[in-house]
């Protein structure tokens, strides 16, 4: 995996698995700009830049301030389902939708963009009309509506922000094919991070059975590895795809499903 040299754009770059992603993308050669609410560490990226990736006016300002060159993009920036529906769905995906298509004329040739997606986005396939209400909106501020009219409510949207996630990636397998740029997804489990109590306490009793199946719950250093992969030119076949990286916790949740357990 070579990165010597690659200019790499992390979003939520100030903790948890953005941050361990920064580190290790830095510490393999690449030259990370960190784009947060919040500053990262002191020395951890090369550049900042302070951003509400919820807001659509504050996104094209980044997008400026990141400028041309960019070899990588990992959008990793995220809200847990107790912040509220409308925040999830401007932060899990509008606004990451905003700031990749923002970005795609300031990539060079051949960049990779990674999305964190989680397990939570695993049931896609049960919400296509929904989806794809949401895939056709453009305007923030009518995601609430949009919310109501599918029946989403605060618990549900973390779900639903990961699977319209998972489903953006896989339809844009192919839209900047000719330029040989790709994006894929990274699926965690539950991740040690300063996240991981607000999944605990909306999930409730299905985060109980999670943790008590799971031997541990993952670590930033346990994804991260996987998003620098997905950066580098070594993974330059994978294209649209979804990959879980979570100690076996999806193939649990399939072998159930199918009577395989
Ligand atoms: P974290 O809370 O440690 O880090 C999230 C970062 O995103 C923070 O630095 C925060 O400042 C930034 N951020 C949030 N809203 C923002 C906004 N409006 N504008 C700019 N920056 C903003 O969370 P963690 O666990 O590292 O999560 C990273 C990603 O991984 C998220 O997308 C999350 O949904 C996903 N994930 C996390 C799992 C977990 O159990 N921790 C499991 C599966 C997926």
């Amino acid at each position: 995996m070579n990165l010597k040299g690659k200019n790499i754009v992390v979003t939520g770059a100030a903790s948890g698995i953005g941050a361990e992603t920064a580190r290790l993308l830095s510490a393999e050669g690449a030259t990370v700009i960190g784009v947060d609410r919040n500053p990262p560490a002191p020395g951890l990226v090369a550049r900042h830049i302070a951003a509400d990736l919820g807001e659509p006016g504050s996104i094209a300002i980044a997008a400026r301030e990141i400028g041309n060159g960019i070899d990588a993009l990992c959008n990793i920036a995220g809200l847990p389902p107790t912040r509220g529906r409308v925040p999830v769905l401007r932060v899990n995906f509008l606004g990451l939708r905003e700031l990749t298509e923002a970005l795609i004329p300031q990539m060079n040739d051949g960049a990779a963009i990674v999305n964190l997606a989680s397990l939570a986005g695993l049931g896609w396939p049960d919400a296509i009309p929904a989806i794809k209400s949401m895939l056709a909106l453009r305007d923030f501020d009518t995601v609430e509506a949009l919310c109501d009219t599918h029946g989403i409510d605060d618990a549900r949207s973390y779900f639903f922000s990961k699977e319209v996630l998972i489903a953006w990636t896989l339809q844009q397998r192919w839209t900047w094919r000719e330029r040989g740029i790709r994006m894929n997804c990274v699926s965690p489990g539950p991740v040690d991070t300063p996240i991981l109590g607000d999944f605990l306490q909306t999930l409730g009793a299905r985060a109980e059975e999670d943790m008590r199946v799971m031997d541990r719950p993952g670590r930033p250093t346990d994804i991260a590895p996987l998003v620098a992969f997905l950066c580098s030119d070594d993974s330059r076949w994978l294209r649209g795809t979804n990959i879980a990286c979570d100690g076996g916790m999806h193939s649990h949740v399939l072998a159930n499903l199918y009577g395989l357990s």
